[in-house]
């Protein structure tokens, strides 16, 4: 029976605390995360205990019952099964729009919270990240070595995802709302319950706000070469995930496969055009053969158009204004494409003596690259390089 708080039908934050033998630091951190909730707010506190050795679970569910600053909700788990399942197991039984994760051991400061959830609710974003590594976060007390392995995994979730503007992705201090989880399915092994977040919810705006990690005082850390395992098996597992979901995070593939689909799109206006002014001089022979290819050039611009915005650059809105104006450029930029062309080849041709052939692939190819990053910038309004 809960003697403190009265439980409210919902909580508006529930926070969730992770813990592996605890007992020197769980009552402190309860306090403490207490004491920092914002005023007003209808809170609660999910302690997740894989059936410590040391009694964390007891310990808390005792305590949860004496103190009167806040709603302590103990899950307790068969074994030591791991930090990311432990979180999805207290993210599961919260009960809070808003969920907050946080290490039990005191590393990180509950007086952050207020911020969090006040990021949260002022509506930019869905996923709070604190962070270590943005202006005025630090680390203190840290041996160089977790220093290094921190940043080495740091690096590794940069590079090898694509996690370009989170810095502190390993952070084990974040906040969400609960619903952009829904329909999720997490893999939830080792320690990157946030990693595992930024790849998989699509569309999530994320702020991150600095923090000072401060070391453990009390207990050991649990971090063993498993977990290290774990970690990058993990990220392999998101690098094909995200592969196989084509959201592909990568700059440099993102951009290539642009261009290739550029480039096929336009080997099919080629083809468009030939064909076009070949049929249209069999259906009306009287037709003069250079009305015929202007007819033809035109019906190829357009097919070029459509196949881009559609598919090499998935432009799916086709309001009239936009899409007219959007087609006047691509028909603007192609004409200043061929101009350029035809002057590239006159030029290497006439002045510089070249092969005919060789001069004609060099400048379609000049032209087309230069036509393909003036559609991407102006036309789509995308960024270049991306
Ligand atoms: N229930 C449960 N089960 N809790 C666990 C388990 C587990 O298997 N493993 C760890 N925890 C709890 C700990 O009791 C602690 O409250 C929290 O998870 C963090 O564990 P630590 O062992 O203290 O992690 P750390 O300080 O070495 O690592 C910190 O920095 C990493 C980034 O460098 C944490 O913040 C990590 O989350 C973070 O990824
Ligand atoms: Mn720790």
């Amino acid at each position: 029976m809960q003697l403190g708080v009265p439980r409210p039908s919902r909580f508006h934050v529930s926070v969730v605390l992770p813990t592996y033998n605890e007992s020197e630091n769980i009552v402190k951190m309860i306090d403490s995360v207490a004491e920092s909730l914002p005023e007003g707010t209808h809170s609660e506190i999910v302690v997740v205990d894989d059936n410590s050795p040391d009694g964390t679970a007891d310990i808390a569910a005792e305590y949860g019952q004496k103190t009167r600053k806040v709603h302590v909700n103990v899950v307790r788990r068969k074994g030591k099964l791991g930090l990311s399942s432990a979180i999805l197991a207290g993210v599961h039984s919260a009960s809070g729009e808003i969920v907050v994760v946080m290490d039990s051991d005191l590393s990180h400061p509950p007086q952050t919270i207020p911020r969090m959830v006040h990021e949260l609710k002022s509506a930019t974003c869905d996923i709070v990240v604190a962070s270590r590594y943005v202006k005025g976060g630090s680390i203190t007390n840290w041996p160089f070595k977790r220093k290094m392995i921190s940043k080495g995994a740091t690096k590794i979730a940069k590079y090898g995802l694509g996690i370009k503007s989170v810095k502190d992705p390993m952070s084990g201090f974040f906040a969400f709302y609960k619903h952009i989880i829904s329909g999720i399915k997490f893999d939830p092994i080792g320690y990157k319950m946030l990693l595992e977040m930024l790849v998989k919810v699509r569309g999530a705006r994320v702020k991150e706000i600095p923090y000072t990690f401060t070391d453990r005082r009390h207990g050991a850390s649990k971090l063993d070469s498993k977990v290290m395992l774990d970690y990058v098996r993990a990220v392999w597992r998101l690098y094909r995930y995200g592969r196989q979901n084509s959201t592909e995070k990568r700059t440099s593939v993102k951009f290539l496969s642009k261009v290739g689909r550029f480039y096929t799109v336009g080997a099919s206006g080629l083809l468009v055009n030939i064909l076009g002014s070949f049929l249209l001089t069999v259906l009306f022979p009287e037709i003069w053969y250079m009305h015929a290819t202007v007819i033809a050039v035109a019906f190829s611009i357009t097919t070029n158009f459509v196949l881009n915005k559609l598919w090499t650059f998935e432009d799916r809105d086709f309001a009239l204004g936009k899409t007219l104006f959007q087609f006047g450029l691509f028909a603007g930029f192609s004409a200043f494409g061929a101009l350029i062309q035809l002057s590239l080849l006159y030029f290497l041709v006439e002045n510089n003596h070249m092969d005919r052939i060789l001069g004609g692939v060099l400048a379609v190819a000049v032209a087309s690259i230069g036509n393909f990053i003036l559609n991407k910038k102006w036309t789509f309004k995308e960024k270049i390089w991306g």
